[in-house]
């Protein structure tokens, strides 16, 4: 028999407004730790933040423990099994990126702040607030019902932002903890304000580091300058030559497994409201750029890039330096799209570079990390019991969307399971995620947890 949960999310909801102040506390507590998974100094602060986490889960009457890995510790929670309803595995990342430049930020981004009805600080909507929003609609259920209409399992982790790959080795080696019925992410955004979505497709990414060597020592560029090669000049031929002026990658059988986008799907993201002009306005600029033929959404959510995040090689300080670097470098990706292959890009690049690296230069290239684009079908029940809970808490039908952003282990979890994956995030595109002034609405943190609060209701329906 299955059971109507009517009165109990009712109890629920009364629970969810009552504790919306110390919810917003409790967070600001999480925020406060430091949790960058880049750098190592920051080790004893992921520690601190995986603590803290498994200190909420337990305090909610959770099974939970830490499971430590050659990196950060992963926390894992869970709850009884629920006869005749499925089991739900809950991801997220305590991590954050670094908060560089620290002089952008019109509050500390570790010292939460909350200013015009948004929580400032970094981790703030990536990914500590979404994930709270999991929870929190939890800790309504156990404390107010006593128990919870699915099973639900919690794995959360602390190297998202650098490639999840100690998760990748644990979920490859012994997944069986983890089997599920199907896996919710909250770890993105809506398509707009006060217009929910539900997203069903993901970009993959190839990520490098590239460091060139010239002459053994820095030189005067007045007295060498015309006899060797430059290996900040040869950086910037290098990297101009990975791209065209029409936006195409450069890389021998780049786009080989590229699928072209089918006209259906073309169609459906034409439909989308999207309003570019808002969109410009809002990032300060008068034109948008990118791969001929395609539409903003498109080339944003559907089509391949190449973007360098950082350069390096001379002078930069004040004033003029006439030098000629002894050394160069830079770092870069590739989004990819379904069925491009990281390992293959990264032979395709080799090559490539190979061509493009003039005489007198050392070239090195680290291969930092890369994960596979990932599609997740929309036929299925979950997502339909999905769209229920966020029509119910939001008081509008989610829309479907794709995004550009990529989390790693979501190809690893099909590929482990095979389950439907219900990526469903509570940002904003305004959010500011890895820049400065992070932040994430309290209107949205909120709804997101009632959302939550209905799906584990709409889940147990599914069996
Ligand atoms: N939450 C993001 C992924 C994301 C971004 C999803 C935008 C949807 C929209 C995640 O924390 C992230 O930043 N991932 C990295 C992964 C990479 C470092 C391996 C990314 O996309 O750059
Ligand atoms: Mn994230
Ligand atoms: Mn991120």
């Amino acid at each position: 028999m299955q059971q109507d949960w009517q009165s109990e999310l009712q109890q629920v909801l009364r629970y969810l407004e009552s504790h919306e102040v110390d919810f917003v506390d409790r967070w600001a507590q999480w925020l406060r730790i430091p949790s960058i998974s880049s750098d190592p100094a920051y080790r004893a602060d992921l520690e601190r933040a995986a603590d803290w986490v498994l200190g909420q889960l337990q305090q909610m009457g959770l099974s939970a423990q830490k499971i430590p890995t050659a990196g950060p510790p992963l926390v894992y929670a869970e709850s009884p099994a629920v006869p005749e309803a499925p089991t739900v595995l809950v991801y997220g990342h305590y991590d954050v990126q670094p908060a560089e430049p620290w002089e952008a930020w019109q509050s500390p981004p570790f010292e939460p702040t909350v200013r015009d009805g948004a929580m400032y600080a970094r981790g703030a909507t990536d990914d500590k607030g979404q994930l709270l929003t999991h929870l929190w609609s939890t800790e309504a259920w156990l404390r107010e019902v006593g128990r919870l209409p699915v099973r639900l399992k919690f794995l959360i982790e602390g190297e998202e932002e650098v490639g999840s790959e100690h998760l990748e080795q644990f979920l490859y080696h012994r997944p069986e903890p983890l089997a599920c019925d199907c896996l919710v992410i909250s770890d993105g955004t809506q398509f707009g304000p006060d217009q929910p979505a539900i997203c069903y497709g993901l970009r993959g990414i190839a990520y490098y580091e590239l460091r060139l060597r010239g002459p053994k020592r820095d030189l005067h560029s007045g007295s060498f300058g015309g006899t060797v090669t430059n290996p900040a000049n040869a950086l910037a031929r290098i990297l101009a030559s990975l791209v065209d002026d029409r936006g195409r990658i450069q890389i021998p059988g780049f786009y080989e497994q590229v699928e072209p986008l089918s006209p259906q799907e073309r169609q459906r993201l034409a439909q989308l409201p999207f309003d570019e002009q808002r969109f410009l306005a809002e990032l300060g600029l008068c034109s948008t750029s990118g791969e001929e033929g395609y539409t903003l959404l498109e080339r944003r959510w559907a089509r391949p890039t190449f973007d360098i995040h950082g350069l390096w090689g001379g002078y930069q300080g004040e004033g003029t330096k006439t030098v000629l670097p002894a050394e160069a470098g830079a770092k870069f990706s590739f989004r990819l799209v379904p069925h491009q292959d990281p390992a293959k890009i990264t032979q395709g690049l080799r090559q490539r570079l190979q061509e493009l690296c003039p005489p007198g230069i050392q070239m090195e290239l680290l291969e930092t990390h890369g994960t596979p684009a990932v599609l997740v079908p929309v036929e299925s029940p979950y997502v339909q019991a999905a769209c229920r809970a966020i029509q119910q808490a939001f008081g509008r039908a989610p829309v479907f969307i794709r995004e550009g952003g990529s989390i790693p282990i979501v190809a690893a979890f099909q590929q482990a399971f095979g389950v439907p994956v219900l990526l469903l995030g509570w940002g904003q595109d305004d959010d500011n995620t890895h820049a400065p002034n992070e932040r994430f609405r309290l209107a949205d943190f909120h709804r997101g947890i009632r959302a939550s609060a209905y799906l584990w209701a709409e889940l147990a329906q599914m069996r």
